[in-house]
């Protein structure tokens, strides 16, 4: 078994290969100016490889994993896992008006048909309860990294309550509270636009202890800013933000710092100055498991 990494999720790619006690070879990857992109891989190659990316910036690189793991197969490997702790297009899971893409199923049977193994975290799943129904193959595993998050978190605070942005998230926020015995509550979202959100919190004092915002993505930033501006409205001094993915697109970051969040925490499933959660070890253990 090697590790194969994509270059923008190399070092994580690096600290998995370590856990695991294989080596790992980075995918040559080059991005010519009109948008295409060329890889090469060493043509010699095991019969398992394990190919690391996240799928944030999603369009190019499903193109390039195409590329990769067809390349892969020519040359000989007879099983491919793909573990990507980000793994997008889960989102559009039904057709809210005739005539849309069912995003989540068609991408899902892309990596299906590409993949023998695919290995992601806390992926956007709202309507339905397992990863294999996205991805139809036997080992398409979903972890969370609620363990990580909550031991993070222990060490962080003795006690912060922590406060869901939206009924989604009651999956992510309620596991984590559970772990580790902290309050939590849940606000109502509706979503207007891209960059619009409108938010209401629950009947709750905020006024008194830390409030951390939790989600499983940061895109925009329009959500925790919104919910920053609101607790702060609501009396909140100490209002701090974690989310496992986090895709900062655009302008997100400082229009986050700026909303009076003091603090931002993610995984490391996306690379940022943010990301100082580790997912290795878990990821590690899901690959042992499966292999
Ligand atoms: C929504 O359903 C997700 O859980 C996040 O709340 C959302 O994607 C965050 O997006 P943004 O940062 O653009 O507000």
């Amino acid at each position: 078994m090697i590790i194969l990494a994509f270059p923008d999720y190399l070092s994580q790619a690096q600290r998995l290969a370590n856990r695991l006690n294989k080596p790992l070879i980075e995918v040559t990857l080059h991005n010519f100016p009109d948008g295409e992109s060329f890889i090469r891989l060493p043509p010699s190659l095991p019969e398992h490889l394990i190919i690391c990316l996240s799928l944030n910036q999603p369009n190019d690189k499903l193109i390039e994993l195409l590329l990769c793991a067809t390349t892969a197969r020519e040359l000989g490997a007879k099983r491919l896992t793909l573990v990507t702790p980000y793994l997008s297009y889960m989102r559009q899971d039904t057709a809210n008006q005739p005539g849309e893409a069912i995003s989540q199923r068609i991408i899902g049977k892309l990596l299906a048909d590409l993949f023998d193994d695919v290995v992601t975290v806390d992926p956007h799943l709202h309507r339905i309860s397992s990863l294999t129904q996205a991805i139809p193959i036997k080992n398409a595993v979903s972890l969370t990294a609620a363990s990580e998050i909550s031991g993070f978190l222990k060490q962080q605070f003795s006690h912060a309550l922590l406060l869901g942005p939206d009924s989604e998230s009651d999956q992510w926020v309620g596991a984590i509270a559970g772990n580790i015995g902290f309050d939590y509550a849940i606000a109502a979202k509706h979503r207007l636009g891209d960059q619009q959100v409108e938010m209401t919190l629950p009947d709750k004092d905020f006024s008194n202890k830390p409030v951390v915002i939790i989600d499983d993505v940061a895109s925009t930033g329009r959500t925790l800013a919104k919910a920053a501006e609101l607790l702060q409205a609501a009396g909140c001094k100490n209002i701090y933000a974690l989310v496992t993915h986090a895709l900062f697109c655009g302008d997100a970051y400082d229009h986050i710092l700026k909303s009076g969040i003091k603090t931002i925490w993610s995984t490391d499933s996306i690379d940022h100055p943010s990301s100082c959660i580790r997912l290795d070890t878990l990821l590690a253990n899901a690959i042992r498991a499966i292999s």
